[in-house]
């Protein structure tokens, strides 16, 4: 039942406002089925800080044809102990990163040696729908599938995982997944901090009391998402990073099923975004903190001159909120840098990083609009839906025309829980938040693939769909709540 809904019976209407306060709050955080009182958007698991002892491992990196071979593993998660996992290569969780230049003809063989489906989504790249990993397009257990496309986007951070209906969830959370970087001549020029002083880090929340890294949610879990109390980063809890008091290039994936961060530094030094989901922004921004939802990415400039050797700065997830009952309550550490070096060679940021044309809602030939508040007070699976219609692969819910530029909006005005939604196939502009934040964030400019919602917010965004033509998904990235049914498809005719 939709909050207004329960308003209307109530026989409150435009009264709503006179309702004491008490009353209000019964009412958004709702009561579950034994009669406890408790959010409706599930509870949140708090973290659980480490020691930062072991070293960030780095995935290797891999260029434009090569194997990937899904198979369970074992991989020391946190310090030496050993966790059974999904890795696409021996003894670790994550694939490798891809580094493939603009262009290049990418030949991918994914051999599946699970005892379930999988398949792989390249979150982010313009390829094919045949290509894309839709759950319509599994690779069986025991069999193998070339993904073969050529990479004709601009540079930026993008990133693979599985995506079978119902077990993209668990398939991510027991360690598939990996990034794909695309070069281009634009960036190149920029001569951005590189090598050593250009680190990714792939961020994710696990349960490691598990040493099998169950996966098993409830129903409430579904609501809140699957949260971990240990953050991870690469695949390692509490891990550190030796650096030089120099600028660094930090490319930065939220892989976590369901967990949003408030990423910041523990000296409260600002830092710079020069990037998202879909690459470079036009023009740098510096912040404090920055929110990243799950599936989300960000290109981040942080110079560490002013620290001294043998200084620490942690990168930290700060309290934030909105985020609904489950999430932002807790202030935590992720990461470790230990300084190890005094350097004097500040890097200068270009003030222009790229060009970007921005669209105008003039532009557009029409409206499509997204309900996606899900209230939650229906106790059972299939409770997270889009325009109250659950995931049907044989069900084409949109219909676009090649070449159309359409706006569409996600309307979480009446929800109580934060969705990142993600469209397949194509990357859009952030046009305007209506409700919560009221405002587009700093890393909301240039080009994104997913976009957070937050409670209570109405988020409108403009995609030129292009003519890559095919079946196409789209849905929250909260694995949860996807796996839940969260998910439509269009077709691009
Ligand atoms: Cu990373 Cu369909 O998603
Ligand atoms: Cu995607
Ligand atoms: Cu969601």
């Amino acid at each position: 039942m939709k909050r207004k809904d329960f308003l209307k019976l109530t026989g409150t209407g435009a009264g709503a406002l006179l309702i004491p306060a008490g009353i209000i709050s019964f009412i958004s955080t709702g009561c579950n089925k034994s009669g406890n009182m408790g959010g409706m958007s599930g509870n949140g698991v708090p973290v659980t800080d480490g020691e930062f002892l072991q070293a960030l491992p780095i995935p290797p990196s891999i260029g434009a044809n090569t194997t990937l071979a899904a198979q369970t593993t074992s991989a020391a998660l946190k310090g030496n102990q050993s966790y059974h996992v999904l890795g696409y290569q021996a003894n670790s969780i994550l694939g490798p990163t891809f580094r493939i230049n603009k262009w290049e003809n990418v030949s991918i063989n994914v051999n599946n040696l699970l005892s379930e489906a999988s398949n792989i989504h390249w979150h982010g790249l313009h390829i094919p729908a045949a290509m894309d990993g839709h759950p319509a397009n599994i690779i069986n257990a025991g069999t193998s599938f070339n993904y073969n496309f050529i990479i004709q986007q601009r540079a930026g951070l993008n990133w693979y995982h599985p995506h079978p209906h119902m077990a993209t969830g668990k398939q991510v959370y027991k360690g598939l997944a990996g990034l794909f970087i695309v070069n281009d001549p634009e960036e190149a020029a920029l001569n951005l901090p590189a090598g050593e002083y250009e680190i990714p880090l792939v961020i994710q929340d696990k349960r490691l009391a598990d040493t099998n890294l169950t996966y098993n949610p409830t129903v409430m879990e579904v609501m809140s998402g699957y949260l971990g109390e240990s953050i991870l980063v690469n695949g390692k809890f509490s891990p550190f990073h030796a650096v030089k008091s120099q600028t660094y290039r930090l490319r930065i994936l939220n892989g976590s099923n369901a967990r949003i961060y408030n990423l910041a530094f523990s000296n409260d030094q600002s830092f710079t975004i020069i990037g998202n989901d879909g690459g470079l922004l036009k023009t740098p921004v510096s912040v404090n903190n920055i929110l990243i939802s799950p599936g989300e990415r960000l290109d981040v400039l942080v110079d560490f001159s002013a620290s001294n050797a043998g200084d620490e700065v942690f990168l930290i997830s700060k309290v934030f909120s909105g985020g609904g009952n489950a999430q932002g309550n807790q202030l935590f550490k992720i990461l470790k840098f230990k300084i190890t070096q005094k350097m004097n060679a500040p890097f200068i940021i270009p003030s222009i990083l790229s060009s970007i044309t921005p669209l105008t809602a003039t532009q557009a030939s029409r409206t499509r609009n997204f309900d996606i508040s899900n209230p939650g007070m229906n106790m059972q699976s299939g409770t997270h839906r889009i325009n109250n219609k659950l995931f049907d692969e044989n069900r084409i819910d949109e219909t676009v025309s090649a070449n159309a530029i359409e706006i569409w909006q996600f309307d979480n005005s009446q929800g109580d829980e934060p969705h990142p939604m993600h469209i397949h196939g194509i990357d859009f502009q952030v046009l305007q938040r209506i409700g919560g934040r009221n405002s587009l964030i700093a890393s909301e400019s240039g080009w994104k693939d997913t976009v957070l919602v937050m409670p209570g917010e109405i988020v409108k965004v403009i995609v030129p769909f292009g003519s890559n033509p095919g079946r196409f998904v789209f849905h929250c990235h909260n694995l949860e709540h996807e796996g839940d049914g969260m998910m439509l498809q269009y077709q691009l005719s």
